[in-house]
C-alpha cells in the first residue's frame, strides 16, 4: 500500500490505534479524517494535530452512519480508505441474566457498524486510486478469552467477513486488509473499570503501529502483529493457556 497521498477515514480515532493510525498516515503524508463520540476529545486533538480533520459520530447509530457517508461524498469525495476500528470490549457473564440492550450495542459497534458502513463506502470506493478497506479485528478472533465472549465473537464474525468481502470486492480494484493487533495498552476495556487509570496491559501502542504500518506497506492483506502471529492455526494449545490467565 502507498502510504501518502490518501485521504483516509478512521471510525474510532479519539484513543489507542485509531488514533495511532491517524498520526502515522499524517505523518506519511496522507489526509485523515477520524471519527469518534467524544466532542472534547476530538477537539483536543485538532488542537494538537490542526490538520487532522474531525467529525463526531456515533459508529453505534445507524443514522449517523448513513450521515458521515452523505457528509464525506460531499465534504471530503476524494476519501479513498475506510479504517474500521471503532470498537468496544464488554463483560459477558452467561450464568448471570444477559442485558441485551448492552449486548446489543457491543454487536453494533463492533460488527454491524462495520458491515454498514462498508456496504455504504464501496460505491464511493470503487474506482478510486489506492481504494482500501482496513478491518481492525483481533487475535481473539481466532483464540477467545471467555470472559469476553462476544467481543470475541464479533471480531471472528469481523474476520470472516474481511474473507468474504476481499473475494466480493476482487474486481472492483478496492483492496480489503486485516489487522490483526495482539493486546496493546490502550483504553480499551475502561468503560467497563471502575479505576479508568488501570490498564489492560498489551504492547505499548508505538510497537503495535511500527508492525501494523510496516504490514499495509508491504500490502500484508492478513496482518497479524506481534503475539497474534500464528493464533489463527494455533487455537487449541493457546484457548487454555489464555483462559487460565483470565480465569475468575
Ligand atoms: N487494545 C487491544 O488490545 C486490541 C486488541 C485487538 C483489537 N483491538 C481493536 O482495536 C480497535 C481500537 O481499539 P483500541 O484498543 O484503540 O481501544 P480504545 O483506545 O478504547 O479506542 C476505541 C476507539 O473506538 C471509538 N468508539 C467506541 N465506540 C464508538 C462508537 N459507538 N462510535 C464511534 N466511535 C466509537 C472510541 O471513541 P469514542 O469513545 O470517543 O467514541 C475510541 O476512539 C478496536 O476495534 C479493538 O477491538 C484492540
Amino acid at each position: 500500500m502507498n502510504l501518502s497521498g490518501n485521504t483516509i477515514l478512521i471510525t474510532g480515532g479519539t484513543s489507542g490505534i485509531g488514533l495511532a493510525f491517524a498520526e502515522e498516515f499524517i505523518k506519511e503524508g496522507s489526509k485523515v479524517i477520524i471519527t469518534g463520540r467524544r466532542a472534547d476529545r476530538l477537539e483536543a486533538i485538532k488542537s494538537r494535530l490542526p490538520e487532522i480533520i474531525t467529525k463526531v459520530s456515533d459508529v453505534a447509530d445507524a443514522a449517523q452512519r448513513v450521515e458521515l457517508a452523505a457528509w464525506i461524498s460531499e465534504n471530503h469525495p476524494d476519501t479513498n480508505i475506510l479504517i474500521n476500528n471503532a470498537g468496544v470490549q464488554l463483560i459477558t457473564d452467561f450464568k448471570k441474566s444477559i442485558d441485551l440492550n448492552r449486548i446489543g450495542s457491543e454487536i453494533e459497534t463492533n460488527l454491524t457498524a462495520p458491515v454498514h458502513l462498508t456496504s455504504l463506502f464501496v460505491p464511493h470506493l470503487s474506482g478510486k486510486k489506492d481504494a482500501a478497506i482496513i478491518n481492525v479485528t483481533s487475535g481473539l478472533a481466532f483464540v477467545p478469552i471467555a470472559m469476553m465472549a462476544i467481543y470475541c465473537a464479533t471480531k471472528a464474525a469481523m474476520h470472516s467477513l474481511t474473507l468474504s468481502l476481499r473475494y466480493q470486492l476482487a474486481e472492483t480494484g478496492i483492496k480489503v486488509y486485516e489487522i490483526i493487533p495482539p493486546s496493546v495498552d490502550t483504553e480499551l476495556g475502561h468503560d467497563r473499570r471502575e479505576d479508568k487509570s488501570q490498564s489492560h496491559g498489551g504492547i505499548p501502542v508505538a510497537e503495535f503501529i511500527e508492525g501494523a504500518m510496516a504490514a499495509l506497506k508491504n500490502d500484508e492483506y492478513e496482518a497479524a502483529v506481534g503475539m497474534s502471529a500464528g493464533l489463527r492455526t494455533r487455537r487449541e494449545e493457546v484457548l487454555e493457556q489464555l483462559n487460565s490467565m483470565f480465569a475468575g
